[in-house]
């Protein structure tokens, strides 16, 4: 396993090829237009600049994990050579439909085919390909070079040899794997989610102010982030769309979003990525304001 392809230069994206290219994988980053790729670019000499100034990376270690990677903006050119290519395009399903049945054309018989997907099935990904013992979740999280877990997902005809191969794989790059099946949000969405929602519930029923919901679960049970500000920092669009995955594939109340966070998703509230979600952004500041339309 040499070539690692990865699909989408977005946060995700961007974050696994940083992660693959430090640790002496070469990767191939695609996306749409050369606009995007430079960001990412960017975006990752950025955070390697913050490991040179730990101290936990030398100059000449960020400039190899630079080179290690090179930018396309044609899917074949990208991932014709590739040993793994790992998708992690718009949380969309005809969008990853479509990669799918591309790679498995464009991919040489022995590609591993993996998805970044936060809640999207890895059976359905699968199932459009001729491959489907070879397709697997690989579900990083954000910031991807900071945290440990890569959540392994196999669908319902991944093989075991493939599944051992990417346990492994994670484990080379510094990760700890946790393994879970293929079922609505798989482990940490399906946990996770809930207990952002009935934050937001919580808030909206005046339970709590924003500012007490997230110290009581920063300061009470030892979280880096409260759920309303972890909220904003996922994406109040991310985490309604997986509230919805769960609500409509397991079917109970209990996932059902909450009428507010609907609010702010339609009204364009979508959190750090639009400036305004629980708390209020600006470029270059991190200090934590709450909105306005929170303030006690
Ligand atoms: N890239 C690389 N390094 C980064 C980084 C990035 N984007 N962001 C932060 N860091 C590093 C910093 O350099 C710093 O490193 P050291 O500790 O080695 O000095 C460290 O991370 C801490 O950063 P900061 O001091 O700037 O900020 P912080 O202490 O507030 O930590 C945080 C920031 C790591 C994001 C922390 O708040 C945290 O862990 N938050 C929770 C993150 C989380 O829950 N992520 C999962 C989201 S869910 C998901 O991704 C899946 C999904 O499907 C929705």
């Amino acid at each position: 396993m040499k070539n690692i392809t990865v699909i989408g230069s977005g946060t995700m994206g961007n974050g696994i090829a940083h992660v693959f290219a430090q640790n002496n994988y070469t990767v191939n980053l695609i996306d749409v237009n050369e606009d995007a790729l430079n960001k990412a670019i960017e975006t990752i000499g950025k955070n390697l600049d913050r490991q040179v100034t730990k101290g936990t990376l030398t100059e000449a270690e960020k400039s190899s994990t630079l080179a290690n990677i090179a930018t396309f903006t044609s899917l074949k050119d990208a991932a014709s050579n590739a040993d793994l290519v790992i998708e992690a395009a718009s949380e969309n399903m005809a969008i990853k439909l479509d990669i799918f049945k591309q790679l498995d054309e464009i991919c040489p018989a022995h590609t591993i085919l993996a998805s970044n997907t936060s809640s999207i099935s890895i059976t359905k990904i699968a199932s459009v390909t001729k491959r489907p013992e070879q397709v697997i979740g690989m579900h990083f999280m954000n910031p991807v070079p900071v945290m440990k877990l890569v959540e392994i997902i196999n669908g319902f005809k991944t093989s075991k040899q493939v599944s051992e191969t990417i346990v492994n794989l994670s484990k080379a790059i510094g990760k700890v794997p946790a393994e879970a099946n293929d079922f609505p949000g798989f482990i940490a969405n399906r946990v996770l989610l809930p207990m952002i929602n009935e934050a937001i519930i919580s808030l909206q029923e005046g339970v709590g102010t924003v500012e007490s919901i997230d110290t009581v679960m920063k300061l009470g049970m030892a979280h880096p982030m409260g759920p309303l500000q972890l909220a904003d920092f996922i994406g109040l669009d991310v985490c309604l769309a997986i509230l919805n995955v769960l609500y409509e594939g397991l079917g109970k109340d209990k996932y059902a979003p909450s009428p507010l966070l609907v609010n702010m998703v339609t009204s364009g509230n979508l959190g750090a990525k639009s400036g305004e979600g629980f708390y209020k952004y600006t470029i270059g500041s991190k200090d934590l304001v709450v909105s306005d339309r929170f303030k006690s």
